[in-house]
């Protein structure tokens, strides 16, 4: 592929608590590379770092060395204002739990990210809000509080939410994993059609085997140290 990785993260390593006797390096040297569109599921056994990777990538924590190039910008070299902007332009979150708030509705918490980068939204925004979560089966939601929601819709909302600001990379720690099968695999199919849709790269953190199974790739975190599964055409001849 010639084309330039929306996300890419070159040799990193990531120490907790450094130069203490609780040192620990969880992150040994993880080189990981994804596109425009494409949808990659991130896999590993609990603690082995999914959560610490997917933080650095989204400039939520720093790595102990190494660098993470988001659209093909050193995020090492941006100001705290150059990653809120990041944060807020360029990068959507899902997390396991939805963290929506009750005192908005559906469609003004998917605007949340919105707002936050431009103060309201305009009539673009909300056409763009309404779009998606009509996409995802949220039409009839659009004034309900998310304890209002099922768990399923809830996750939608915070998907839609992630993708308001039009973002070029999604990163999603367990967005399924609250969910039970049948939502899950409902939410999945939607995120991976919504990033061939928008052109979004989404990295999914997943402990279902059968979800990952349905990404177009699978990283794997294994001792602090990333592997790529062999593609799925030749997944099914082994
Ligand atoms: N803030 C922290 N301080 C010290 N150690 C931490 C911290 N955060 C995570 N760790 C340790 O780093 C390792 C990786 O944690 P991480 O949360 O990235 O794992 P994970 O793969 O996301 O696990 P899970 O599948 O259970 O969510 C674990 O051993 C954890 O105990
Ligand atoms: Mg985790």
């Amino acid at each position: 592929m010639s084309e330039k990785p929306i996300v890419q993260a070159i040799n990193l390593r990531k120490t907790y608590n450094p130069g203490t006797d609780k040192a620990v390096e969880v992150l040994h040297g993880v080189d990981m590379q994804a596109f425009a569109g494409e949808f990659v599921a991130l896999v590993g056994q609990s603690g082995s770092g999914k959560s610490t990777l997917l933080n650095i990538l989204g400039a939520l924590d720093t790595p102990t060395s190494g660098q993470v190039l988001i659209d093909g910008v050193d995020i090492a070299r941006l100001s705290s204002d150059g990653l809120a902007s990041l944060r807020g332009t360029k990068i959507g979150f899902v997390f396991q739990f939805h963290h929506l708030l009750d005192e908005f509705s559906c469609l003004e918490n998917a605007l949340i990210p919105v707002s936050i980068r431009k103060g309201a939204p305009d009539k673009d925004d909300l056409a763009y809000a309404k779009r998606l979560l009509i996409r995802v089966g949220l039409e009839s939601q659009l004034s309900k509080r998310p304890s209002q929601m099922s768990g399923g819709q809830q996750q939608r909302n915070a998907i839609v939410r992630a993708l308001c600001n039009k973002p070029k990379l999604v990163l999603a720690d367990e967005p399924t994993g609250n969910l039970d099968s049948h939502s899950g695999q409902e939410v999945f199919t939607l995120m991976r059609e919504i990033a061939k849709e928008t052109g979004v790269a989404f990295l999914m953190v997943t402990h279902d085997d059968r979800l990952a199974a349905a990404a177009d790739r699978i990283l794997r975190i294994e001792d602090g140290i990333m592997t790529e599964v062999p593609a799925p055409s030749s997944r099914d001849r082994s």
